[in-house]
């Protein structure tokens, strides 16, 4: 067993049991559970609208549903923040079903933004990972991850487990609106059951490569992050993760915005990460994959140095970049999962290589929230 000399590292390791445990809860060993299917009819909204607000970490598992609910289930999401969404004016004609997504079940934004929904009169699912929380109990359905207790602050284990029952909720949606025929549906599942394994045969090569890419990146000003589609999500916590842990500046953006602006920083101390994998079974992950490697031609000929996310064996991608991380296969909307795994430990070797307390970075709390006042 590896040491753990932090909870943050410790966590990352975990994530394969806590996956397990969460999809344990939400699936039975033939599918979907009646009682789980029974609870989420009663949240569901007939015009198919999804409203799903969260913050930090969470609000990137919510982007990744986001196009993970339309593809599958062909419902309308908007993802907003608990901070914008809490403090607007309210008029509001539509009536989505609301999901907050939260770790710790208290953040303050959050926890109004569920009141806020609720006063609107919308059907609220609380996916947190505290099943006594404040949200967990307010809210008219209650979905828990079974992550177990996180005590770094940069979210690990929880992230991944909400990318997880975020997609079961999505499978049973795409059911309950006949979207997905019952062999699709078990196909679905049994991929789904394939991660935590095919998760824990990469760790330690991972742990590995990232601890030797972060020594080689130690002096990078700022990093980009770039992905499309529901990898896009997966830039963003990246850029968050490194910026939560490390004190570098990073930022998430979708890969098609580079040559709208970013790419005007892109230089030696400024380097990408681009998430390049690619699900062959779906046309329109085909197309992402091309997209993006005509971006990392033209980078290559830019001069740009490039960490990219490839598909375990895809030497198209790897002769164009400065370094490749391998990542397992995975259905399209699965691999966000794995993806996130190096980051996480890229963002921890960046914290050690720069003498951060990883677990406890300045000026970060575990869950924002007020303090009653006096
Ligand atoms: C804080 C933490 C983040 C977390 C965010 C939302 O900012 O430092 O890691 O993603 O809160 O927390 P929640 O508990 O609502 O997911």
């Amino acid at each position: 067993m590896p040491e753990f000399p932090h909870a943050m590292l410790r966590e990352i390791y975990e994530q394969p049991d806590a996956l397990t445990r969460t999809l344990k809860a939400y699936l039975s060993s033939d599918g979907l559970k009646a009682d789980v299917a029974a609870e989420l009819s009663s949240w569901s909204n007939p015009e198919g609208e999804v409203l799903i607000v969260a913050s930090g970490s969470s609000r990137h598992s919510g982007l990744a549903a986001e196009i993970t609910l339309e593809d599958l289930c062909g419902l309308a999401v908007d993802v907003e923040y608990a901070s914008e969404y809490s403090c607007r004016g309210g008029r509001e004609r539509r009536r989505p079903s609301a999901i907050v997504l939260s770790q710790s079940g208290e953040t303050s934004d959050t926890l109004a933004s569920l009141r806020e929904a609720r006063r609107r009169g919308h059907h609220t699912l609380a996916i947190t990972n505290a099943a006594a929380s404040t949200m967990a109990q307010e809210a008219d359905v209650s979905m828990p991850l079974i992550a177990g207790a996180e005590k770094a602050v940069p979210a690990t284990k929880s992230f991944t487990c909400q990318l997880a029952l975020l997609y079961v909720l999505a499978l049973y949606e795409a059911a309950r609106l006949g979207q997905m025929d019952a062999a699709t549906l078990a196909a679905h599942i049994a991929e789904l059951r394939k991660l935590p394994a095919s998760l824990a045969a990469q760790l330690d090569t991972w742990r590995a490569q990232m601890f030797v890419l972060a020594q080689k990146y130690t002096n990078a000003a700022s990093f980009l992050y770039l992905g499309r589609g529901v990898h896009y999500a997966i830039a963003r916590e990246g850029a968050l993760k490194l910026k939560e842990a490390s004190y570098i500046h990073a930022e998430g953006y979708p890969a098609g915005e580079l040559k709208h602006g970013p790419n005007a920083l892109v230089s030696d101390s400024v380097p990408l990460v681009v998430l390049a994998t690619v699900d062959r079974t779906l046309e329109g992950s085909m197309l992402r994959y091309e997209k993006t490697v005509q971006l990392l031609e033209d980078m290559k000929t830019q001069g740009a140095k490039v960490i990219a996310l490839a598909n375990t064996g895809d030497e198209a991608v790897k002769c164009l970049v400065s370094d490749c991380v391998e990542v397992p296969p995975a259905p399209e909307h699965l691999l966000p999962i794995l993806e996130v795994v190096p980051l996480q430990f890229f963002s921890y070797f960046m914290a050690l290589e720069h003498g951060v307390d990883v677990d406890r970075p300045r000026n970060l709390s575990k869950a924002v929230v007020e303090q009653p006042a006096g």
